[in-house]
């Protein structure tokens, strides 16, 4: 890795921000085409989330991503936003630009949808109907991504009916809001699901979802990564599912803030995947 005085310099702005796996997935980027730069981690409390960064150009940052609990907070904070931050409602990567603006924009959809391609080549918007499980941040990044793909029929399942009405009215005729009560009834002759909650993720409680009315062509993915086969995955795994883990989500919506910041379109190869999991399986052994 190359780090001189003239590095250029980016990071991630969390509170708390030591769960992140950003540092690793862009130092390796930064070490693999030998870019003289580096990413932190910068744990920034809400309160002063604003005066970070505006401080970003004066300390010769190119940008940062933001992430968990600043995505809202980011979109008022920044100089300007496009029309996909504008629509999701968040902002996760920040852009300074030459004359010293903050430019926000959000990849998470972007992310998505690179990572349901890669995983589930086959899988095209006209397959059929889409049943997201949650409306909260993740959600409505992949809600309007299938939305802009073209899928006819996004089902918006989520515990709280209202967050899911909202959503639903947001992305526009093609969405609906449905009870969670009822999420078992939404997979009938869905194409894909995607589980936006937090249910599945380690530390947190199960995702208890009856799989029988799912047809097996249909694609499933998780956008979980803490388990990477989730017991959703599992499950859909053992009914002949496709399945398309949260990593490579993860991965895929760095990618346009990288080259935004060094300069350079990084890609996502199984070298890459396997070195941001070693050091989620040296954090957790630690
Ligand atoms: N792979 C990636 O790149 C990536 C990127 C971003 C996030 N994620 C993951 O996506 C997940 C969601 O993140 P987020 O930022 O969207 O969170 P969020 O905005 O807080 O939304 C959380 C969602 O989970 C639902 N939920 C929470 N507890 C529940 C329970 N006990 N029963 C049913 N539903 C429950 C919430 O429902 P209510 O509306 O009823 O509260 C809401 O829909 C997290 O696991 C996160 O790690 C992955």
């Amino acid at each position: 890795m190359i780090v001189t005085g003239s590095a250029r310099l980016a990071g991630v702005i969390g509170w708390p921000v030591a769960h992140s796996r950003s540092p690793q997935l862009h130092n390796y980027w930064l070490a693999h085409h030998g870019i003289d730069g580096i990413y932190i981690p910068l744990a920034v409390a809400p309160t002063h989330l604003r005066r970070l960064l505006r401080l970003l150009p004066g300390i010769g940052f190119s940008g940062a991503n933001v992430t968990v609990p600043h995505k809202q907070a980011a979109l008022a904070a920044v100089d300007e936003t496009d029309v996909l931050a504008q629509r999701i409602g968040a902002v996760n990567t920040v852009i300074v630009g030459e004359d010293g603006r903050l430019r926000g924009t959000n990849t998470d959809g972007f992310g998505f949808m690179e990572n349901l391609r890669q995983g589930a080549p086959s899988w095209v918007p006209a397959d059929g109907p889409a049943v997201i499980l949650g409306a909260g941040g993740t959600a409505r990044a992949v809600a309007v991504a299938l939305a802009d793909a073209g899928v006819a029929q996004i089902r918006i399942v989520n515990r709280t009916k209202r967050r899911a009405t909202r959503l639903a009215h947001a992305i526009g005729p093609v969405a609906r809001p449905i009870a969670w009560q009822r999420r078992a009834h939404a997979l009938e002759a869905a194409a894909l699901l995607v589980n936006t909650t937090v249910l599945g993720m380690s530390g947190q409680p199960a995702l208890s979802l009856d799989l029988a009315a799912l047809p097996v062509r249909a694609v499933v993915s998780d956008a979980v990564y803490t388990p990477l086969e989730t017991p959703l995955l599992a499950a859909a795994a053992a009914r002949g599912h496709v399945v398309v883990d949260g990593l490579g989500m993860l991965l895929h919506q760095a990618r346009p803030g990288f080259e935004a910041w060094f300069g350079v379109a990084p890609e996502v190869t199984p070298a890459l995947r396997e070195a941001v999991l070693e050091t989620g399986r040296v954090a957790l052994a630690s």
